[in-house]
């Protein structure tokens, strides 16, 4: 079996939840296209849709008339997607919305102290249940700081202090003791240039007119964290060959293809100088599958830009020749489940030899067979893929549990157009 094709992915899941809200507050109609049908976009078009925003939907084209904010007549439901709610506060409290936001039981697990404090040392009037949703949105005050520090490894926790910082009347700073993704700022630099200040390890926000802030067009680039599923596949099938064009490839989100090229797949990546979305840099990658992969030793300042990727990861670890360790991997514990639990699970379970010290795991690989048989997904998108790859890589029958829509609902499709039996 191998994996043979040239294929594209919808747009990233991160670049469209804030071009969507971007697009809320700007006057006039913006045209986002290539945006995923998935069910945390979805969950963030419907929050907005409740807030008074119209949205029409065709295919993957979204046209967006902004700020015609209304006071929600019901709680905000962010469903399973922690981007939607972690943002929309920041959103919602630059446009003064007083509302109640609830998640589903997954999302209401979720840490919401990260940004319900930070949002109170800014004036914002913002109560969590003991730490977690829902969230609601009180009062509004214009701030009086100078400069606000962000210590966690998180690009929602930034993004929402960007938005709710919108309207601020003084320049503040924003510093982040890790780097993360910047794709807000980038689609501010490069529709309200005189907005947003970025330096190496802060950004400044500068006070503007946000009236005067109009939509804008844009097509969203291919989604690495979807992509990483059939990179890491066809890096481990050998004489497998895929071509991925239309990939976003910004600094702050290839750390899985860093990383696989450090393990020893063949990977070759082509920027395409003339393509323009929100400065984002975007291209082909090209996976020529190899014999096998070595293990690798993976720090935690470069988790950031591969966070999504872990479970995918561990996978192709548990593949390689030698013992892996990657650390830092706290952060792993608040996502949709507790992946780094549950990748300890799935890949013990497989009858990986697999150890968790703290925050990082140890993987010990190598080129037996494993059971792929009744692995436990808890429900989260990422792992239920990490095992379907699994379950392909042993060519065993593969499982498309309906937990993958909330980031990938054309999954299965692109992989059975790829995979090759002989
Ligand atoms: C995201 C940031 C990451 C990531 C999530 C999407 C974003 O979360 O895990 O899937 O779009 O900002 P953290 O910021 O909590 O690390």
């Amino acid at each position: 079996m191998k994996l043979i094709g040239n294929i594209t992915f919808k747009g990233d899941k991160s670049i469209s939840h804030r071009a969507i809200m971007l697009a809320s507050i700007c006057n006039g109609e913006s045209i986002i296209t290539n945006v995923p049908d998935s069910e945390d976009i979805n969950s963030t078009i419907s929050a907005l849709r409740n807030c008074g925003i119209s949205i029409k939907k065709d295919d993957y084209q979204l046209t967006i008339i902004g700020n015609t904010f209304k006071t929600p007549k019901k709680e905000i439901n962010c469903q399973n997607s922690g981007t939607t709610m972690r943002l929309l506060s920041g959103l919602l409290s630059f446009k003064k919305i007083k509302c109640t936001l609830v998640g589903d039981s997954s999302l209401s697990r979720r840490p919401m102290d990260r940004i319900v404090i930070p949002m109170n040392k800014l004036g914002i009037k913002a109560t969590s249940n003991k730490g977690y949703p829902p969230i609601e949105l009180i009062d509004f005050k214009n701030t009086e700081l100078d400069n606000i520090t962000i210590d966690l490894p998180s690009a929602q926790v930034k993004s929402c202090m960007i938005f709710s910082l919108l309207g601020t009347r003084k320049k503040i700073r924003i510093s982040e003791k890790f780097k993360t993704r910047n794709h807000l700022e980038l689609m501010l630099q490069s529709l309200f240039k005189e907005l947003i200040t970025v330096s190496e390890g802060y950004i400044e926000i500068n006070p503007i007119n946000s009236q005067k802030m109009n939509g804008f067009n844009v097509e969203i680039p291919g989604d690495i964290s979807s992509a990483s599923y059939f990179i890491v596949a066809a890096s481990l099938i050998n004489k497998s060959r895929l071509v991925i064009s239309n990939l976003l490839l910004n600094k702050s989100r290839i750390g899985i293809i860093d990383t696989l090229k450090k393990m020893g797949a063949n990977l070759k990546i082509s920027y395409d100088e003339n393509a323009h979305s929100f400065n984002e840099p975007i291209g082909t990658l090209t996976i020529n599958g190899v014999k096998t992969l070595k293990a690798v030793n993976i720090s935690s300042d470069h988790i950031p830009a591969m966070i999504d990727e872990i479970p995918i990861l561990s996978l192709a670890c548990a593949y390689a020749e030698g013992e892996s360790v990657i650390s830092g991997l706290d952060e792993l514990r608040h996502k949709e489940s507790n992946r780094l639990d549950g990748i300890y699970n799935i890949l013990s379970s497989m009858g990986v030899d697999v150890k968790i010290n703290k925050d990082s795991i140890r993987i010990n690989g190598s080129n037996k067979l494993y059971n792929t048989n009744k692995l436990n997904n808890c429900n989260d998108h990422r792992l239920a893929m990490m095992i379907s790859i699994a379950q392909m890589k042993e060519n065993n029958s593969i499982d498309y549990p309906e937990c993958i829509n909330v980031s990938f609902p054309d999954f299965k499709d692109i992989l059975d157009k790829v995979i090759f039996y002989k």
